[in-house]
């Protein structure tokens, strides 16, 4: 294979941030649309689907099992083909860069008769699979990975799957959702604790799919019940704007002075907007206005303008709400003034990069000071003023680690350039671009 062809792109301030602007549609909760309109029988149609290399790899691989996928003039059309309807694919399924891909199609297809391997970039290969290949082993599906229990990864599904009583623990999204949509062709009842709240698009969509799901609160923990064998009908989805890349231009706003900016229709589920809390907390002027419910989601618009910025303890409890904004708030906090804490961090380590380890080090370069611990970073904030930039940071496969140093760079007295910009298309592909449009 050719070596892959670097990206690399320099960011540097230019000008305040003012007006509108929409954001791509949630990735999470495409991913679900593609999966559960897959399990559906008939015609489903989604607008607003992500549009990045993430979710199309979920769409190549339900394409690759038998699921018609097509674009529209008004979004896309799943032709579903009934939970347990998946077909053996002929050649292997790529998951690209995509944990969400990964971990919820080995649930999906670990309760049908057939038995693809999965592959993935160099990244997803190095991430751990164990959480979701244990339990999906004592449901009975057969699964040989690589050492490690990664990928590469070849599982033999089973049909009839053992309906599992699971409690969670680790606090994850993507093990609970693996183990639900395993649930769906698996006869009776699965049980998930899950003793720390996760995001629940999983539980939203399957509702609206029609599932017989029960979501309940016992003695501080979440259960959930999931009847097996469903019968799903096809939906009309409208996918809200996402919160996470809603974040990338938000902090933007916060720290390039002048700027005031509005992101419009982005999903604002109380598990993804732990970042606009804490941002508050530290004297953001972030507002959520026009609050409205899209398909069973709550969306609103989000409204931000330059403010200055106090360090802050990250109080443990918000992590699950803003599990992906660390990055972008590390950045947030080399402008607070103050010292910024966060600890309890160590499922960073295996996201798409060691992202502690990757902004630490990046922060450094930039002039900023960083300390490392094994589950957290502490910083020094500038109190405002511009980073030193003037180098060049790796962005490790990981698409939030470059959105992140080319939002530093916007206010920075030299340039940050950022080694490589083509994982950004994983979740925004038009990142840059939109910058771009708010800065002119
Ligand atoms: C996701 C859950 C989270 C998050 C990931 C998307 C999901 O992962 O970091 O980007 O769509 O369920 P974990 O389940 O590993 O926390």
């Amino acid at each position: 294979m050719p070596p892959p062809q670097l990206q690399p792109m320099a960011f540097a301030p230019a000008g305040p941030l003012r007006g509108s602007v929409r954001v791509p549609g949630d990735k999470s909760i495409s991913h679900r649309a593609l999966m559960l309109a897959a399990m559906a029988h008939g015609r489903s149609r989604i607008e607003g689907l992500s549009e990045g290399s993430d979710v199309a790899a979920t769409a190549s691989a339900l394409r690759a099992m038998g699921v018609r996928i097509e674009r529209s003039p008004t979004g896309w059309t799943v032709d579903g083909v009934g939970t347990g309807g998946l077909i053996q694919p002929e050649q292997a399924l790529d998951m690209g860069n995509s944990g969400t891909s990964a971990r919820l199609l080995l649930g999906l297809i670990a309760s049908h008769p057939i038995s693809p391997t999965l592959i993935g970039d160099r990244s997803l290969c190095r991430r751990p699979m164990d959480r979701v290949i244990a339990p999906l082993r004592r449901m009975g599906a057969d699964i040989v990975a690589s050492p490690g229990e990664r990928l590469p990864l070849s599982l033999r599904g089973v049909c009839p799957a053992v309906p599992l009583a699971h409690r969670l623990d680790i606090a994850s999204a993507q093990v609970k959702s693996a183990l639900l949509l395993a649930a769906l062709n698996t006869p009776g009842v699965t049980r998930i604790v899950e003793p720390v709240r996760t995001r629940d698009h999983t539980e939203r969509m399957l509702r609206r799919f029609g599932a017989r799901i029960d979501r309940h609160e016992r003695d501080g923990e979440c259960r959930i019940e999931l009847a097996g064998e469903a019968e799903l009908e096809p939906q009309h989805i409208r996918i809200p704007g996402d919160a996470s890349a809603t974040a990338f231009l938000a902090v933007a706003a916060l720290i390039v002075p002048g700027s005031s900016i509005r992101i419009e229709g982005v999903g604002v589920n109380p598990m993804r907007i732990g970042l606009f809390e804490l941002l508050r907390h530290m004297g953001a002027d972030l507002r959520i206005e026009n609050e409205r419910d899209l398909a069973g989601e709550p969306v609103a618009d989000i409204a931000v303008a330059h403010s200055p910025l106090r360090g802050i303890d990250v109080p443990p409890g918000i992590i699950p709400a803003m599990i992906d904004e660390f990055p972008i708030f590390f950045i947030a906090a080399a402008f607070a003034e103050g010292t910024t804490r966060a600890a309890g961090l160590s499922e960073l380590r295996v996201k798409e990069s060691d992202r502690i380890a990757a902004m630490a080090g990046g922060l450094r370069a930039i002039d900023v000071e960083a300390r490392e611990s094994a589950d957290g970073l502490t910083i020094q904030g500038s109190a405002g003023r511009p980073l030193a930039g003037g180098t060049t940071i790796n962005s490790a496969l990981d698409h939030r680690i470059a959105m992140s140093f080319a939002v530093a760079g916007l206010h920075a007295r030299q340039p940050v350039t950022v080694d490589d910009m083509t994982p950004v298309q994983t979740s925004f592909p038009a990142f840059s671009e939109t910058l771009a449009g708010l800065a002119s």
